[in-house]
């Protein structure tokens, strides 16, 4: 499973009871603090094996370095921030490769395993499910702030927090709890990932636009002009298959396109599992998740913010 349509990690079997999980993540520096930047790193790169219900297992580093114009110790920090997600994971760093390069760049291939007739695929909702998110969203418009230095230090410290925790205990308590659907919101935006749930398949969607979690500043930095380019061009892309209410405030009509780095699980639950899930979640320390809308028969393949 894997590149026949967008699925978050490619997926192959070795026998009836165990398939190996391969993802492979990076991006250059999003947050000034180098540690923090490899922490996030590492996150990104082992959230969709934790989107697919898979246990990662071990990693490989990929590094892009100005290894002439910047000092070293930026490198090991970044490095160590790595490190330290893949130990709070459980999982082992067996290699690597780095090249020097005039634009930093840091992430990891990650490879995992998972039973085969347990995959959460994207695509496979049912009417009626209800939709969780896990994490705020926002962090594209924040560190598009952080670029120009306008982003207020308390927005850049939740964002650093929520981008670097890990998707592990979201994966867990979907995994006990159970769902029939699942994506991790990334580069594409909310609406891009959400769109894998109804593309192709027999429903439509219906987001909550006051139940979405979002950073607290993202509003106001969104109105005075940080907009990622993902966002337009995110836009751009999907928004044929959006439908906003005309109450729908201008803010939402953006944050549902923002390009996510290190984003929360989505996933489509049936009904009558979905306040245990959330509850759970939080009692796991999980504290954005949230209902934030539901799958139906009407309006196939297409998505409603209301
Ligand atoms: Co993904
Ligand atoms: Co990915």
């Amino acid at each position: 499973m894997g590149m026949e349509r967008a699925e978050d990690a490619g997926i192959y079997k070795i026998a009836d009871n165990l398939a190996i999980v391969q993802t492979v993540d990076f991006f250059t520096p999003i947050v000034d603090d180098p540690y923090a930047y490899g922490q996030i790193s590492g996150a990104n790169s082992l959230s969709d094996v934790y989107a697919k219900g898979g246990r990662p297992l071990t990693a490989m580093n990929m590094v892009c370095f100005p290894i002439k114009t910047m000092d070293i110790s930026i490198l090991r920090s970044i490095l160590a921030g790595g490190l330290d997600k893949l130990h709070e994971a459980g999982v082992i760093l067996i290699g690597g490769h780095s090249v020097d390069d005039q634009e930093l760049k840091y992430g990891m291939s990650v490879t995992g395993v998972i039973d085969p007739r347990k995959v959460i695929a994207n695509n496979t909702g049912h009417d009626g499910d209800m939709l969780i998110l896990t994490k705020p969203l926002g962090t594209g418009i924040i560190s598009t702030a952080i670029k120009a230095g306008a982003a207020p230090a308390s927005a850049v410290k939740q964002a650093i927090e929520s981008m670097s925790a890990l998707n592990k205990k979201a994966c867990e308590v979907m995994l006990e709890v159970g769902v029939n659907a699942c994506t991790d919101i990334t580069g594409f935006g909310l609406i891009g990932h959400a769109a894998e749930f109804v593309l192709d398949t027999s429903l439509g969607m219906t987001v909550y636009a006051e139940s979405l979690p979002y950073f607290k500043a993202a509003p106001k930095l969104a109105e005075a002009g940080y907009i990622p380019g993902g966002l337009t061009r995110n836009r751009e892309y999907r928004q044929n298959i959006v439908k906003f209410s005309p109450e729908t405030p201008d803010f939402i009509r953006q944050l549902v396109f923002d390009p996510q780095t290190s984003g929360g699980l989505f996933m489509a639950v049936a009904p009558e599992k979905a306040d245990l899930m959330v509850k759970r979640l939080h009692k796991a320390g999980v504290k954005a998740a949230a209902i934030v809308g539901e799958l139906t028969s009407r309006n196939k393949g297409k998505i409603t913010v209301k």
